[in-house]
């Protein structure tokens, strides 16, 4: 970061300070607090985090006005057009986009990585059918530490890449096996000569009975939607790996971490929140009355797949998103599909009611995602663990960035207490 060598005065009381600006290479200035409680006995107050910048990156940047999202510098829609998933997670990773070399050499080390220790399987047995899929990857995704021991030590930049690597190429396989287990089919293992989308798409949908032959379409949106998932900045999931590994705990331990804030349906569920809200809408007559629903100020009601914190005016993955919709939905048609009905109608009708233009909600990546899985065949519970097999990769490069920063410590924010003073205990006969 440069220093501006300005500085912003704070003054309060007798205290007057001036605190360093610095400036990023894109995005508003910072203002450095982090002397203001050892120097003036105050903390700052900002609940969500929404003004307040909480490491140094080099990897993503947002532009919520603009609707810009680089990764690396790259913009997202080249990204998603040119480029493929495993390209996107080397230039997350590694900072650059990789030669022709290079690429082989990643994609052959991920390749290597997507059994499963055979014992694993165990694990799924363990839960009952209809378990979350999410609860699944939780626990299984956390169980690595106890299979994987040569790649704990988060000092050992090798185990560190190994970790990487070994998330990246088998959290497919482990959302694959949540998916078979839940309805009742058997594991269908990896199969190294197909690429990274057409091999989770062959898990999830080959039977031992029957090949599944990858329709390419199908296999390109996949690995749209794991290219434009692949990471995003500091959002909650991100800023739990950080604190989490900010401890020092290990990186199977961080990413089982974000896959349970990811769960959330105010962040990656969200998606399966909008497609079982377009079921509960059912029928496009009735999109009006959860429009009015959504408008009113009493009503809890939101409509998922709609609004963002940072994006203010278009989320531009949902744009590249819109169009492999289009695309799959014209292969795959929606005329019998009611709730695809539904979604195409929402869209019109809440981009043409002034309430959402004027508070600049528009449908975003989860919106669209989830239309893509609907017609793909994936149940709404596989949304959410799509999105984290698919944001694992930001995830881990966040978290490497972090272990190497000289800077990093463990995150502990502090808190504006409203709770009781002091005060002495009270024996319970005298209550
Ligand atoms: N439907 C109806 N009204 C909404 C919606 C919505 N989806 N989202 C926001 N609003 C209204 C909200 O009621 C508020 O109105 P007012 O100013 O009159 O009180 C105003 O818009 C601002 O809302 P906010 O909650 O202050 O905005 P936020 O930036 O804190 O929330 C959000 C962002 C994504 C949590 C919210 O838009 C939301 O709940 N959307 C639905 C859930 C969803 O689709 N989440 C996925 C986000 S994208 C995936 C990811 O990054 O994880």
């Amino acid at each position: 970061m440069a220093d501006t060598g300005k500085t912003a005065k704070l003054s309060f009381g007798d205290t007057e300070l001036d605190l360093p600006i610095y400036s990023p290479t894109a995005g508003p200035d910072v203002i450095d607090i982090r002397r203001l409680y050892a120097d003036a006995g105050v903390f700052t107050y900002d609940p969500g985090f929404t003004s307040t910048a909480s490491c140094d990156s080099t990897i993503t940047f947002i532009d919520g006005n603009k609707g810009e999202l680089l990764h690396r510098g790259y913009p997202i829609d080249q990204l998603a057009e040119k480029s493929h998933f495993l390209e996107v997670c080397f230039l997350l990773l590694y900072g650059e986009l990789p030669k022709a070399a290079e690429l082989e050499d990643f994609e052959a080390r991920v390749t290597n990585h997507t059994m499963l220790h055979e014992q694993m399987m165990n694990f799924f047995r363990g839960f009952r059918r209809d378990a979350h899929p999410m609860a699944i990857m939780t626990g299984v995704v956390g169980a690595m530490s106890a299979f994987y021991h040569d790649s704990t030590d988060i000092n050992d930049p090798w185990q560190r890449e190994v970790a990487s690597i070994r998330m990246i190429a088998k959290l497919p396989t482990i959302a694959a096996m949540a998916y078979k287990y839940s309805v009742g089919q058997p594991f269908v293992y990896p199969r190294n000569d197909l690429d990274y989308a057409s091999n989770f798409l062959r898990m999830c949908f080959a039977v031992p009975a029957e090949d599944y032959i990858v329709d390419p379409i199908l296999s390109r949106a996949m690995d749209r939607i794991f290219t434009l998932h692949a990471d995003h900045e500091q959002n909650a999931s991100t800023s739990t790996v950080r604190l989490a590994g900010s401890s020092g705990a290990n990186p199977f331990a961080c990413i089982a971490a974000g896959i349970a804030c990811l769960w959330g349906p105010a962040h990656g569920g969200a998606n399966q929140a909008c497609l079982e809200m377009l079921q509960e809408i059912g029928t496009v007559d009735r999109i009006p009355e959860y429009i009015a629903r959504a408008k009113d100020k009493d009503d809890p009601f939101r409509l998922m797949g709609f609004g963002h914190r940072v994006y203010k005016n278009f989320d531009p993955r949902a744009t590249v998103m819109k169009k492999s919709a289009d695309e799959v939905l014209d292969l795959l048609g929606v005329e019998n599909n009611p709730t695809l009905q539904v979604a195409k109608e929402l869209e019109k009708e809440a981009l043409a009611d002034p309430y959402f233009a004027d508070k600049k909600l528009f449908p975003n990546v989860d919106f669209y995602s989830g239309i893509i899985l609907e017609a793909m065949g994936f149940p709404t519970s596989m949304f959410t663990p799509i999105f984290a097999l698919s944001r694992t990769v930001g995830w881990i490069s966040q978290w490497k960035e972090m272990i190497a920063d000289p800077q990093n410590k463990i995150g502990r924010p502090r808190q504006l207490y409203q709770g009781e003073t002091f005060r002495d205990y009270v024996d319970v006969e005298d209550r």
